[in-house]
């Protein structure tokens, strides 16, 4: 079995509006974590053994696209665009011609250290219909929450469920893996989220939970964006290249990701920092937890702390910034 050619879907057309202003003009895929794009780090968890990756787009798909066509991965990939907002389900469900079976399906805005070779060993020993990882969190809430039994089978679970109602801890993470058969319970071509009007009515065929012992986090709010980082600055892969991490004119506390071109004049970069490409910091700027990305100005004696700053903004001298969204707003958007 392990010549299997397996296939995934990754959904990645959410609007990300819990990272505006930044994703005005940025899907929140694209934003760098650690020198690379969210989705680089998603596709990365992919197994040598998926042969291709189906990208559910809808918003800034152009923007993916090209991202993907200038940095292929070593996932091979293959862009499904969707005309309108599908939700979770019927975006799954207008990527899946040619979905393998079993099949991966990952939200794409998972960082994690998950481990999908021995969620799939575990998927088959238990003759599943579906595995979903579960993470385990201080608040479910915002989450879809899973109730197992000593038999690790999921036998309740509530999308986003009022906190103190949520009936346990263990929250989907966001990768699944599904029997190409429950395509056939969504329509297609209909809006809908697959955790809150799918997950209910497939329960009953086996569905198992994979509890997760690697690191976790939903790169989807400001706070879980540079939680993401720290985390993936942490737990540095060894068959990836290092980021660079040199800055000629600042002093640099590692670990940070330095973008091509960059200049610093007497700043101080990091811990915890990605500079997209051509990022300027001006004479006693401080730049810690953050991500700036491409074309950054950041003035003289600014401090920059807990904060993500979208492209080609410029952050006056002396400005303080500390926990921060910075970007542009489209006109006729308050
Ligand atoms: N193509 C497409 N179309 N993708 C979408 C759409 C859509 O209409 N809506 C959302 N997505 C993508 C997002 O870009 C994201 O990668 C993924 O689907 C999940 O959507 P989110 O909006 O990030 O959902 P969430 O974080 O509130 O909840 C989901 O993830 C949690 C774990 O991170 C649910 O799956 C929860 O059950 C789960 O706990
Ligand atoms: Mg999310």
């Amino acid at each position: 079995m392990s010549d299997e050619r397996l296939r995934a879907i990754v959904l990645v057309g959410g609007l990300g509006t819990r990272l505006r202003p930044i994703t005005y003009t940025v899907p929140k895929q694209l934003i760098p974590l650690a020198g690379q794009p969210v989705l680089y780090h998603v596709l990365d968890l992919l197994p040598r053994n998926v042969e291709e990756a189906t990208l559910a787009c809808g918003y800034k798909a152009e923007a993916i696209e090209a991202y993907l066509t200038a940095h292929p991965h070593r996932v091979k990939t293959r862009v499904v665009r969707e005309s309108q907002p599908l939700g979770t389900g019927g975006a799954m469900r207008n990527a899946a011609s040619g979905a393998s079976d079993p099949f991966f399906l990952l939200n794409g805005d998972v960082i994690s250290g998950i481990d999908l070779t021995q969620m799939l060993a575990f998927h088959r020993e238990k003759g599943a219909f579906g595995t979903m990882s579960l993470a385990e969190v201080e608040d479910p809430q915002p989450f879809g929450v899973a109730v197992l039994d000593g038999e690790e089978r999921i036998t309740r679970f509530v999308e986003k469920p009022p906190r103190a109602e949520a009936p346990s801890r263990w929250i989907n993470a966001g990768v699944t893996i599904w029997s190409r058969e429950v395509l056939e319970q969504i329509p297609d071509r209909v809006p809908l989220s697959f955790e809150s009007e799918v997950m209910g009515s497939v329960l009953s065929k086996g569905i198992y939970g994979f509890c997760l012992r690697s690191f976790w986090e939903d790169a989807g709010t400001p706070a879980g964006i540079l939680h993401a980082q720290r985390l993936l600055f942490d737990h540095p892969r060894k068959d990836r290249l290092a980021a660079r991490s040199q800055l000629e004119g600042a002093q640099v506390l590692p670990p940070v990701a330095i973008g091509r071109g960059c200049h610093a004049d007497g700043a101080v970069v990091g811990r915890y920092v990605t500079l997209g490409q051509e990022v300027r910091l001006g004479q006693g700027a401080r730049v810690e937890d953050s991500i700036l990305m491409d074309g950054v100005e950041v003035g003289p004696g600014a401090r920059i702390q807990g904060s993500i700053v979208g492209p080609g903004q410029s952050i006056p001298s002396g400005t303080v910034l500390e926990g921060r969204c910075v970007g542009s707003t489209p006109e006729g958007v308050s």
